[in-house]
């Protein structure tokens, strides 16, 4: 089975030698890695059509704690080996991340950060989740997705960080506010790896 999705290329804002890049990467990761199925991603006169392998998504309710930390510290040592491609995911959030019971997949690979979409132009990753410098910089790097793993695997876990809603949050970033429990400057420095062992921490009873 196959997952599809088609992109009309006017709606992808980057030039197009940005997005015939990106595509390429695209496709050379997920070849190169398991934790990303194998994409593939055709041309054809105006549109822009994205194949990938089908994950068959296993509900998390029913892992234990214990399986929940394994599977994030795999996460983790995945994303790390990400770096040697300088692959940018740009919205690591528990819709993109798919559990078929063994892995933790990372889907969803935009072929372009800018796009149109309903006519409205969209960044991928909101504002409110991107690191504080991507949003002075007005960009997205390594360290939305640091960010975004930390929210997501606190999620996962049960220990969701709580924060206003988007639109408030939002505002508070812009203004160059913390927002994670731990200062972000902190942890933007540390591997995937080093905030699994750093962030998250479980607490087991003692017997
Ligand atoms: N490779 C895949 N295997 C299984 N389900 C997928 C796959 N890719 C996407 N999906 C499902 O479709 C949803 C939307 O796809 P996604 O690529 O995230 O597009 P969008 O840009 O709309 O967020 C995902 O949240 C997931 O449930
Ligand atoms: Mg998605």
């Amino acid at each position: 089975m196959v997952k599809t999705k088609q992109y009309n290329l006017a709606d992808l804002l980057d030039n197009y030698e940005q997005i015939i890049a990106r595509c390429t990467l695209i496709e050379q990761v997920s070849q190169a890695v398991n934790f990303i199925p194998n994409t593939r991603i055709i041309i054809k006169d105006d549109i822009l059509l994205y194949e990938q392998e089908f994950i068959q998504k296993k509900s998390s309710r029913l892992i234990s704690i214990d399986k929940k930390y394994q599977l994030l510290n795999e996460f983790a040592f995945n994303l790390d080996s990400l770096q040697s491609f300088n692959f940018v995911h740009g919205d690591i959030n528990s819709s993109n991340v798919l559990n078929d019971g063994k892995t933790l997949n990372l889907i969803d690979l935009e072929p372009s950060f800018r796009q149109r979409k309903f006519r409205k132009k969209i960044v991928t990753s909101a504002v409110p989740l991107r690191s504080l410098s991507d949003i002075k910089n007005k960009n997205i790097s390594l360290e939305t997705d640091k960010i975004g793993y930390y929210l997501y695997g606190m999620r996962f876990v049960g220990k969701a960080v709580q924060f206003p809603n988007k639109r408030e949050l939002s505002k508070q970033r812009k203004q160059g506010m913390e927002f994670l429990p731990i200062q972000e400057q902190l942890f933007l420095q540390l591997s995937f790896k080093e905030i699994f062992k750093k962030l998250i921490k479980p607490t087991r009873k003692t017997s």
